[in-house]
């Protein structure tokens, strides 16, 4: 085939609903991708969630998983993300008009999820730049198929101009490679990056990872954030922060969802437990866990054979996430040499009367942080 009859057939077909068919750059080895999990799995007997881990990413990662968080994202009885999704259209456009105007972009989602974001995004964006390019950058390819199908349906979106990518973006070498990229097709023309859905909570690291993921920008880049919000920090609080979750069977079957697929181990719904902390200063922490709750000893198969010992009261932990205060996500931004442009601060359920909302927050880097940094190094060369 003629290269320009490649470009049409992915201009016209490749990407939309209708073929089936999705271009997707796979930019990890999977292999050692479910080598990483299963060593995570082997971690040592601790009751607090300390020893094995899934680790987010892999949370996600598969057909199984990608299945039970759609299903989870639209359950009247698990609303934290249902709110989020159906409340993010309008969020999005104040912020848009606000900010953004028809200034063009092009869009990096950051964790596709189920796409319904993105579509909101791209349609603003396109209106003022009908040549935009989109990447939707994820751990899981299902999770792009199925995200990138939803985003782009009924857009003015061409399918050439569609490029998924499987990538774990915690990892800084992926990030290096992901900027390599982008300086190849997109030049110096501005990009809008985002991070929804609380994504940013579910890191041990999360400071680590917005710096990370800020060596992305340049300097006329946006960043889009979207986190959960608490207005108070304290044991209550995080008590009650559990409770959202506690709640929904829709969540708990998403959270097993990778034990399920990668493990033999018979998951009883009920031995998964949510564990509320205060983080000084910062945020509620929430840690679920899968609990060995049977009285004995439970030998657990692993993707590669092997047998782990799953003791009578040790874990797994499943799941982190958070509620952060408002001086919490503001010094991660920070931190992260970022500077918030604007904010919208929602409250999901004001009828719980429990302070706990969703912040989209739009920032660029600190400029003034790159000055000095530069003015630093000027100066260490002049002394030379
Ligand atoms: C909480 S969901 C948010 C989805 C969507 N942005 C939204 O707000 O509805 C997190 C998304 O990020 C992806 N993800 C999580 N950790 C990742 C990692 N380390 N590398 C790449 N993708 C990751 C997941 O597969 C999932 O699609």
């Amino acid at each position: 085939m003629e290269p320009l009859n490649f470009m049409k057939l992915l201009e016209n077909s490749i990407n939309e609903p209708g073929l089936g068919w999705t271009l997707c750059f796979i930019g990890e080895d999977q292999s050692k991708k479910l080598a990483e999990l299963t060593q995570e799995l082997r971690g040592e007997f601790s009751q607090t969630g300390d020893g094995k881990e899934i680790l987010s990413g892999f949370s996600y990662w598969g057909i199984g998983p990608t299945i039970a968080w759609n299903n989870a994202c639209h359950d009247r009885f698990y609303l934290v993300m249902k709110e989020s999704i159906e409340s993010f259209r309008y969020r999005w456009s104040q912020l848009h008009s606000n900010r953004i105007g028809d200034r063009k972009y092009h869009y990096v989602s950051l964790g596709i999820g189920t796409g319904e974001k993105d579509k909101s995004i791209l349609n603003l964006l396109l209106n003022s730049n009908p040549d935009l390019i989109y990447f939707p950058v994820d751990m899981s390819s299902e999770m792009l198929r199925i995200g990138v199908q939803q985003a782009i349906q009924e857009t003015k979106l061409k399918g050439n101009h569609v490029f998924p990518i499987q990538i774990d973006f915690s990892l800084e070498r992926n990030i290096i490679e992901l900027r390599k990229l982008f300086d190849e097709i997109l030049n110096n023309n501005p990009v809008i990056f985002s991070l929804l859905g609380n994504t940013l909570a579910n890191f041990q690291r999360d400071t680590e990872l917005l710096q990370s993921l800020s060596k992305l920008m340049r300097s006329d880049d946006k960043f889009l954030i979207e986190v959960a919000m608490t207005e108070d920090l304290n044991e209550e609080a995080a008590q009650k922060a559990t409770k959202e979750y506690e709640n929904a069977k829709s969540f708990r079957e998403f959270v097993t969802s990778a034990l399920l697929q990668n493990t033999d181990l018979h998951i009883d719904l009920n031995s998964v437990s949510f564990e509320g902390y205060v983080e000084t200063d910062r945020a509620i922490l929430i840690k679920i866990l899968y609990r060995n709750l049977t009285g004995k000893k439970i030998d657990v198969m692993l993707p590669d054979r092997s047998v782990i010992n799953f003791e009578d009261r040790d874990t797994i932990r499943l799941y982190l996430t958070r509620k952060y205060t408002s001086s919490g996500i503001h010094k991660c931004i920070s931190d992260s040499n970022l500077i918030v442009v604007d904010s919208i601060h929602t409250l999901l359920e004001p009828r719980f009367k429990n302070g706990f909302g969703m912040a989209l927050i739009l920032v660029s880097p600190d400029t003034s942080s790159i000055n000095k940094n530069s003015q630093i190094a000027d100066n260490i060369w002049s002394k030379r």
